[in-house]
């Protein structure tokens, strides 16, 4: 079957890697996809250890069509039997790109029709649309006059981990925050820190990595699950062994924030994980910062708050660099951050820069070796 992992803007290379580790050979990157063949295991794989996907589709047919009776036409053509029961429920999600196509709630209509009436035609009954918890999930794609239709093995999207029980504001992604630390090498590194934790989204990501704890084993609901060829001792076999490929953390992780809520929270959301316990969760300003030793590498995603005065996102970007300079050096720092231009000010020469999005903000993540100042 053709599978096609759906990620973030800037992550393809990187969901490549991923999915080439699951054993995978031959795959072709598209824009944030990755496309390649394999078989229900590799499904299930699939959204059990890509950190970096958003979900897994599989493609079950794609065709051009001019207009919409040719869409209706089409997807009619298909044989829903294999993929739906006349029982199940099922919903249409839709993504169109297209001067043909210029509502996708009419787009999602019209598949919607040719699937009922495919089945009224073959036995007088149809199975009933469920918007809110579909047994399947349709995902119709246009783009210009290409469309593609594929089902959803994920359901919800995979940044649902499942250990997120306290969030704060502004939290990455889990997604985009794994995809973040997949662009580093911070495993080759013996101390971590995120000196501005709020949820803990970076800390949990990088725990997970480095004990090789599959993303989604706490999750409990996968699309794939209500299809109608789940083979649930696959799926269990599956995460049986992915328990036991669980080992303990090879690297000491700090995470540290100036709000308690944060703490709290971080704290919280480690719990649920095996050696959540290990993270060294502390309420600390990370101007107040002296003792670096141990750390060798920092990860950050600072506020960059459009309610923060300009002058005043500048000023404190300023003294994180400063901060980096004066009592973290030697260290590797990376900072990832939707404000570009504050970026700028830390004052410090970036070694590397990615461009990816957060949400609908432009963002970046830059890289900074910073070594000790030599003194006179
Ligand atoms: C954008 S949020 C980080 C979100 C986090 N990456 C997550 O996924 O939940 C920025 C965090 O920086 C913290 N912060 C702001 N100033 C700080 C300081 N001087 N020292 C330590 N933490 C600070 C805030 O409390 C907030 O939790």
């Amino acid at each position: 079957m053709k599978i096609i992992a759906k990620t973030l803007k800037g992550l393809e290379e990187v969901l490549s890697k991923e999915i080439h580790n699951l054993g995978v050979k031959d795959f072709t990157i598209a824009k944030r996809a990755v496309i390649y063949e394999g078989d229900l295991k590799l499904l299930y794989n699939s959204n059990l250890h890509l950190r970096s996907a958003l979900r897994i589709l599989v493609g079950i047919d794609d065709f051009t069509a001019e207009n919409e009776d040719e869409l209706y036409e089409k997807a009619k053509s298909i044989d829903w039997k294999k993929y739906l029961g006349l029982n199940q429920t099922f919903a249409i999600d839709t993504n169109v790109n297209s001067d043909i196509f210029t509502h996708s709630k009419y787009v999602a209509y019209k598949v919607k029709d040719a699937i009922a009436d495919f089945y009224m035609e073959k036995s007088g009954r149809r199975p009933n649309v469920n918007t809110f918890e579909p047994d399947v999930k349709i995902n119709v794609r246009i783009f210009k006059n290409n469309v593609e239709i594929s089902l959803d093995s994920s359901g919800e999207s995979l940044h649902r981990r499942g250990y997120k029980v306290e969030v704060l504001e502004a939290p990455l992604s889990e997604v985009l925050a794994a995809g973040i630390l997949l662009h580093t090498d911070f495993e080759t590194k013996i101390g971590f820190l995120d000196p501005m934790c709020g949820s803990g989204t970076l800390v949990t990501e990088a725990l997970m990595i480095n004990t090789g704890m599959a993303p989604n084993l706490l999750r409990e609901k996968f699309g794939f699950m209500t299809w109608l060829n789940f083979e649930r001792r696959m799926w269990n076999e599956i995460k049986e062994k992915a328990i036991e490929q669980i080992k303990e953390p090879s690297i000491d992780f700090n995470a540290y924030d100036i709000s308690r809520k944060a703490i709290f929270s971080t704290k919280k959301n480690l719990s649920l994980l095996r050696y959540g316990d290990r993270v060294n969760v502390i309420k600390k300003d990370l101007f107040k910062l002296k003792d670096c030793h141990k750390i060798d590498f920092i990860i950050m995603n600072p506020p960059y708050d459009i309610r923060l005065k300009e002058e005043e996102i500048i000023s404190f970007y300023q003294n994180i660099g400063d901060k980096l300079k004066q009592d973290c050096a030697p260290c590797d720092a990376w900072v990832f951050s939707g404000n570009i231009d504050a970026l700028k000010r830390l004052g410090l020469r970036p070694s590397k820069k990615i461009k990816m999005m957060n949400g609908k903000i432009e963002a970046e993540l830059r890289r900074f070796e910073v070594e000790p100042r030599i003194k006179n």
